[in-house]
């Protein structure tokens, strides 16, 4: 009998993978992975870029690299993020393997097994495993259509004897729910966490995808907003934004948190790899990354309304959702007696998957909701896809 780590033991194979294993039909339609079709991938400028590095570069390409990230793109990154009004010249940036890893050393660096991490309910389950794996003890706050329940977040913070370690927030459309957050509840989050130790974890994966330059406003980082009160550590990530194939996201961080993280990062996987970091300079350096952020807003915008579009034409009334205002998630909500897994099991037998509500819940049960990604599929598939799930649903209504 092997004995793993209590670290290890606390994780699960998810009852979704193994839903997946039924998802085997090659032409299933899928609504479940929150990434980019592989047809809007920059391969042009991504041949263009490796066609014209000079041969000392491809060289430092397959070289390790520096813990902190490949020099060029550190530089690179500080003038992209100063251009975003970021704090660069009192913080430090550290490139990651993904902002995964960013969330994964944060972890690491702050939370012992059985500190409390307040999270959002629901959230991204690629956190909610990391913090699983670290032990914590997760306070998870249901989210409104503008944000978390600032109330009982103020709750949850004040409560004696709790001292959370960290609140770990997507303010930006949210995975898996799509929602920004208002200005009011940034603004109440700065002020309950004044002289508060908790630091705020900021991960911002999909800020930059808004599809209307009317909401660009309210995308702007928290951390852009620091007043020295409390810590502000921010996550961000190429891979919405370029692909999620390069493994780059970045942390930044107060110097002496970075130190820290720096060190966890060493003892990883070293460095990030220097490879695609290299071919991410030059996409920042050539002035390549503003261009395809339109395009992508666009297209995305574009695959939203169509989606939208279905959703009204096929789901039944009962069925609610907000429409999103960036990113790459629908979020519908079902009513209280309807179970997103028996759903999905209905709809894979049609040929279309999605992801199932509990999922994305840090405490595994709230199932009467569904997350449909717009961002992967062939934008001729969302209407049958749609109408399929919009069935499933329908037969499974008592
Ligand atoms: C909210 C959120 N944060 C972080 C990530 C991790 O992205 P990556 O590690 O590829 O940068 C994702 C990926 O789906 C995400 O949705």
């Amino acid at each position: 009998m092997l004995s793993y780590s209590k670290r290890v033991g606390a994780l699960r194979s998810s009852e979704i993978r193994d839903l997946m294993k039924l998802a085997t039909r090659p032409d299933m339609i899928s609504f479940a992975g929150g990434m980019p079709n592989n047809d809007l991938f920059p391969v042009a400028q991504i041949d263009q870029i490796f066609d014209t590095l000079p041969d000392q570069l491809k060289k430092v390409a397959c070289q390790y690299g520096p813990t902190p990230g490949h020099p060029p793109l550190l530089e690179a990154l500080k003038e992209h993020l100063r251009g975003k009004g970021m704090p660069v010249d009192t913080n430090e940036i550290l490139i990651t393997t993904g902002s995964i890893q960013a969330i994964n050393i944060l972890t690491q660096a702050f939370v012992d097994p059985g500190d409390t991490i307040i999270l959002e309910n629901p959230s991204f389950i690629g956190s909610i495993s990391i913090f699983k794996s670290y032990m914590a003890n997760m306070v998870a706050i249901d989210m409104e259509n503008d944000g978390i329940d600032i109330s009982r977040l103020e709750y949850e913070l004040n409560k004696p004897d709790i001292h959370p370690k960290m609140l770990y927030l997507i303010p930006n459309f949210q995975n898996p729910a799509g929602t920004i957050y208002s200005q009011y509840k940034r603004d109440a989050i700065f002020k309950m966490m004044a002289g508060k130790e908790t630091i705020l974890v900021e991960d911002d994966a999909y800020g930059d995808l808004y599809f209307n330059e009317r909401v660009k406003p309210l995308t702007v980082p928290m951390k852009n907003s620091e007043n020295g009160e409390f810590t502000i550590c921010y996550t961000g990530s190429f891979s919405k934004i370029l692909g999620p194939g390069l493994r780059l996201g970045w942390l930044l961080a107060p110097p002496e948190i970075y130190q820290k993280c720096e060190i966890i990062k060493q003892t990883m996987d070293s460095c990030s790899p220097n490879y695609t970091q290299v071919l991410a300079t030059e996409f920042l350096n050539r002035g390549y990354l503003q261009p395809y952020l339109s395009f992508l807003r666009e297209e995305y915008s574009e695959r939203c309304n169509m989606m939208h579009k279905y959703l009204v034409n096929y789901m039944p009334e009962y069925v609610k959702w907000v429409v999103p205002e960036g990113g790459f998630y629908f979020w519908l909500h079902l009513p209280e007696d309807l179970d997103a897994s028996e759903i999905l099991t209905k709809s894979i037998e049609k040929g279309a998957v999605f992801v199932t509500g509990k999922t994305f819940d840090p405490y595994g049960v709230k199932n009467n909701r569904i997350r449909l990604a717009f961002s992967n599929m062939q934008k001729s598939e969302i209407e049958p896809g749609i109408k399929m799930i919009a069935d499933a649903i329908r037969e499974l209504k008592k």
